[in-house]
């Protein structure tokens, strides 16, 4: 496909109006941009597929997606990650039927063929009567392979072979990314398998509001703070903050948790030590021992930035949101825990919502189970947090199937117009203050970039 218009003649990129800082809603339902997305968007970027703590044994593996491609993750003899085409060489049936399991060979169950875990074709059967012909090698009847790249133990994988590398492809915000997924030696591991649930929106409802939406908390999750934040007060303090993001569509919303927590002001004052604000309110999914082990793997600036503005929500581009939830212990402490989930595009108005929940491995298990409790309370399938969202992306993909609704436009118009804070030490661009658009806009932008450039 090399157009860059519509069927209907709408140019891609009029889609998106820099100009306005509008987007059609149109983009939320149009089975052809839907299409395009598939090959434009989920055909070139890096996708987050899992974590290797998932599969850590040779053969294991995982059926996951890109896209609308199923694709198998599994670890092979020599334990590298391998992510290949669900689809057999043969007459396309799908190899792997089940979510996870172990085997070192993948064997359709249509014909017979069989794949070793890294895609490598091995035979068909009846090895005499070659079923699989002597047209092609052997070599080329293997499964199709994707570039795989792991990034503190979550496997990424890309069909752009010769694209951006993944380093890339996060850019400046690894400074911001490193700081949540690479602060202990060990690294997070996944707590269980992940929830998932179809909801009946559009992908980009969630992706868009992923890019650090942190409007929408004052109204839609306002309960939130109501009922374990400020205990009733004034809320519209808690909306300040900086949002981080990059021209690539990645987001993150960074803030004082002394808003939230009264225990944790007297070290943003500078009349609490390191250690004592640590041991009552741990980075999520760390505990109190780790501090040293932390502070050994981030640079100062990092530490300083994970003490006083931690990045709590935000995204990486397209499918992605990372949130941080606290909880308050009977022991005292404020126990944080740290989800991931993707939304994986099920057709023009169904989305998959997959949501793995993490803890740094040297977490207790006692510890890690109360992580996955109040993860899944907030964040899961039934969780508080994720029934606000998830009510809200089906409305706008039902506004957006309207005769009339889908040439209403989205506006991403506040727009910060504040320097960056004069103490911040992280790369991208930053902006403080009120919650503003600009790091949706910038997803948006991204967005348009890749629609509207043919493959
Ligand atoms: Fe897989 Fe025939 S379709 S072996
Ligand atoms: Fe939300």
């Amino acid at each position: 496909r090399t157009s860059t218009t519509l069927s209907d003649g709408t140019r891609i990129a009029d889609l998106v109006r820099p100009d306005t800082r509008e987007v059609e809603l149109r983009t939320l339902s149009d089975p052809e941009i839907y299409e395009l997305e598939m090959e434009r968007i989920f055909g070139k970027t890096w996708l987050l597929l899992g974590h290797a703590s998932e599969i850590p044994n040779s053969g294991d593996y995982v059926m996951r997606d890109m896209g609308n491609d199923s694709v198998i993750v599994a670890r092979d003899r020599e334990g590298q990650v391998h992510v290949s085409l669900n689809v057999c060489p043969h007459r396309g049936m799908r190899v792997c039927l089940a979510d996870k399991g172990n085997t070192q060979v993948h064997k359709c169950i249509y014909h017979g063929w069989a794949f070793k875990p890294n895609g490598d074709f091995i035979g068909s059967p009846v090895a005499e009567e070659k079923m699989h012909g002597e047209l092609l090698p052997k070599s080329e009847l293997g499964l199709k392979k994707a570039r795989v790249h792991v990034y503190a133990g979550l496997i990424f994988a890309t069909w752009n072979i010769d694209g951006p590398s993944f380093d890339e492809f996060l850019g400046e915000m690894k400074w911001y990314y490193d700081m949540i997924f690479q602060r202990t030696a060990c690294g997070w591991e996944v707590i269980g398998p992940p929830q998932r649930f179809i909801v009946d929106a559009n992908w980009k409802a969630a992706g868009e509001q992923s890019a650090a939406d942190g409007f929408h908390t004052l109204t839609l999750h306002r309960w939130l703070d109501e009922m374990f934040g400020n205990g009733g007060s004034e809320l519209t303090s808690t909306m300040y903050g900086v949002e981080v993001g990059s021209e690539h569509g990645h987001a993150l919303r960074c803030q004082s948790l002394s808003k939230k927590f009264e225990r944790a002001r007297d070290f943003d004052k500078g009349m609490m030590s390191i250690e004592e604000r640590w041991n009552i309110l741990p980075a999520p999914g760390c505990t109190p021992d780790m501090l040293s082990e932390v502070q050994r793997m981030l640079t100062p600036e990092q530490m300083e930035q994970l003490m006083t503005n931690p990045p709590q929500v935000g995204g990486i581009f397209p499918n992605v949101l990372l949130a941080c939830i606290y909880a308050p212990q009977p022991d005292g402490r404020i126990l944080g825990s740290m989800a991931l989930h993707t939304y994986i595009p099920r057709g023009p108005d169904k989305l998959e919502f997959v949501n793995w929940v993490f803890a740094e491995k040297g977490t207790s298990e006692e510890d890690k189970q109360i992580m996955l409790k109040n993860t899944i309370f907030m964040l899961g399938t039934s969780g508080l947090v994720e029934q606000d969202d998830s009510d809200t992306w089906p409305h706008m993909t039902i506004s957006a199937r309207g005769a009339q609704g889908r040439r209403i436009t989205m506006k991403y118009q506040a727009i910060n117009k504040l320097p960056p804070p004069a103490n911040w030490r992280g790369p991208a661009k930053a902006y403080d203050g009120f919650t503003k658009d600009d790091t949706q806009w910038n997803w948006w932008m991204y967005w348009r970039e890749l629609m509207s450039t043919p493959a």
